[in-house]
């Protein structure tokens, strides 16, 4: 195993910040990250825990990175088991997460149809419990194995473990943190697998995606015509960050209870809200960036999606500062009209 000195991190951050990694490791297995824990400290000098990087698509960087930077590149796909009631899949951490999506369709296992074309590895999809038309990665998530970065062990979780919340889990904690039992920095994901029920059902409901399966006359869509679908829905309003910078949803959408709702229709009679089954109400942060006036402004190279308010991107040579600065003025001026606190959505180191 190598340890590279100061690597550009451009290539491995979907948002395209320039910044470099001070010593980054590449791990392709299970052993080659034991084998690093026993050859040395991972910590930094002043304690500091090492930067454990996926696909760089929830990330955005705002400067050189002085810690260990491992990156994760485990692969491997394949059934683990099959039996009356489903499917087990499981994945290595390094793998790409919409590639794995194509590869159980192909391989006849639906059910993580609706999550297509959501950029990143499949170890970081536990970590902000990825999301998309009506699926969580939580709800067809069986366990994961990790290894503790401090300890050298090994260990495997499952979904209770795991803490999933509406893009949450423990993985984004520190040990000390709210949660308790927190895992950021202190876990390294190195397989998931993945409990596909049969038999399968389409997760329909989602207005857009019902919208285009009406359009097609699609009255009982297949798992690929589903897949299909969202691509086509994703391709359409998110941009491809092979082409402009960005890490998805900047923001989460924000929950307020039922009253607060009603005050805000009161004076913005046209915000997106979604009433939840625990009696709080969802709103869309994209409409209420929008209804601010942002799209399409930015500050520097950063800046506001033109179709979808709730994406940052990089225009060129966006440093991260740049971007930080925008989502800041953004959460003040939500804050300023509606009341409401935006909460970031990606990592920031
Ligand atoms: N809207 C606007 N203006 C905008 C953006 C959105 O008016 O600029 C309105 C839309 O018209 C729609 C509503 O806001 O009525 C919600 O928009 P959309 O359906 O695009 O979904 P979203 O809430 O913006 C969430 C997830 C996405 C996920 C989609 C589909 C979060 C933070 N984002 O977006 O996840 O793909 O639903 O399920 O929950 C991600 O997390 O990176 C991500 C892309």
């Amino acid at each position: 195993m190598v340890v590279e000195n100061n690597v550009a991190l451009q290539p491995y951050n979907t948002f395209g910040i320039v910044a470099r990694a001070q010593r980054l490791v590449r791990v392709r297995s299970t052993d080659d990250v034991l084998a690093l824990l026993a050859g040395q400290d991972v910590r930094s000098a002043s304690g500091a825990a090492a930067f454990v990087l996926g696909g760089g698509s929830n990330l955005v960087i705002t400067g050189d990175i002085k810690q260990l930077v491992i990156k994760v590149e485990i692969a491997g796909r394949r059934l683990v088991e099959e039996t009356p009631r489903g499917w087990l899949v499981e994945a290595g951490a390094g793998e790409d997460w919409h590639a794995f999506v194509q590869w159980t369709l192909e391989q006849g296992f639906p059910g993580l149809e609706n999550l297509a074309l959501i950029p990143g590895t499949v170890g970081a999809s536990p970590v902000q419990n990825i999301g998309a038309y009506g699926v969580e990665l939580q709800d067809r998530f069986s366990a994961l194995d990790a290894i503790d970065l401090q300890t050298g062990q090994s260990f495997t979780l499952d979904a209770a473990k795991c803490g999933f919340g509406y893009r949450d889990s423990v993985f984004k904690h520190a040990p000390a943190g709210e949660k308790g039992l927190g895992l950021a920095g202190r876990a390294l994901i190195t397989h998931v697998r993945f409990w596909l029920p049969k038999p399968w059902k389409p997760v329909l409901g989602y207005a857009e995606l019902d919208r285009k399966m009406a359009e097609a006359g699609l009255a009982s869509p297949t798992a690929q015509q589903i897949f299909d679908a969202v691509c086509a829905i994703r391709r359409a309003k998110l941009p491809d960050p092979a082409v402009i910078g960005n890490a998805g949803s900047f923001f989460k959408n924000p929950t307020v209870s039922r009253e607060q709702c009603a005050d805000i229709i009161a004076r913005e009679p046209k915000v997106v809200h979604y009433p939840m089954a625990d009696g709080s109400v969802k709103l869309a942060a994209g409409w209420l960036i929008d209804a601010c006036g942002w799209k399409g402004k930015g500050v520097g190279n950063a800046g506001v999606y033109e179709r979808q308010a709730l994406v940052l991107v990089n225009r060129g040579a966006a440093t991260g500062g740049e971007v930080m600065t925008l989502a800041k003025a953004i959460q003040t001026s939500v804050y300023e009209r509606f009341g409401i606190l935006l909460e970031t959505e990606p990592v920031v180191v």
